[in-house]
């Protein structure tokens, strides 16, 4: 049987995101799909993939342009296949102690595609992170890498039971 196509784009400000979207396309290799990771500024089709996760860094609870800009450009194709989103996120335990639901920028993109699933890791702000802000984050003791291995391979491995389950259709009795 061929393997289903999963395209894993994201949208990045610093690189944290990219770090989330490659462990993300690991697990679903891992799980026996063909798995493509891009910037989502580099999408220029999703019609080729069976499936689509979107995801992107949040910047005062909105997502960063490319991955909205994704979104917006591909949604009638978006709204045809499975399709999860996710974000990123809090820099502090927040986003691994309960779920977050999503900004409400992000709800709607989830509603506008028919998305299945939406999902808020912990987020990453070094003393490498460039940028005002980002300094003063770290200089005040606020910053740390939270993006959670376990929580985002839990979550990519969900996504590959229920292609799974798609694939193999209805239950027979
Ligand atoms: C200026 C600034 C604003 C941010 N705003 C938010 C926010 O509104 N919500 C949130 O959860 N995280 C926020 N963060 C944390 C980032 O989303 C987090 O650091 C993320 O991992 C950055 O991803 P990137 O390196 O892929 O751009 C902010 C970080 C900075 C530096």
């Amino acid at each position: 049987m061929t393997k289903q196509r999963v395209l894993v784009a994201y949208g990045t400000k610093h690189g944290a995101t990219a770090g989330i979207a490659e462990e993300i396309g690991r697990v679903l290799d891992e799980e026996g799909f063909a798995t493509e990771v891009v910037p989502a500024a580099e999408v220029t089709t999703v019609a080729d993939f069976d499936a689509v996760v979107l995801g992107s860094a949040l910047y005062m609870n909105h997502w960063q342009h490319d991955a909205l800009r994704c979104a917006h450009r591909h949604a009638d194709e978006l709204a045809r296949r499975p399709v999860w989103l996710f974000s990123s996120g809090p820099v502090d335990s927040s986003a691994e102690q309960h779920e977050i639901p999503p900004v409400a920028q992000v709800a709607e993109e989830l509603e506008h595609l028919h998305a299945r699933g939406h999902v808020t890791f912990g987020g990453s702000v070094t003393a490498e992170t460039p940028g005002f802000v980002a300094r003063s984050m770290v200089r005040h003791g606020k910053g740390g890498d939270f993006r959670s291995p376990e929580h985002i391979r839990r979550w990519a491995q969900e996504i590959g039971a229920e292609l799974r389950a798609d694939e193999a259709g209805p239950a027979k009795d």
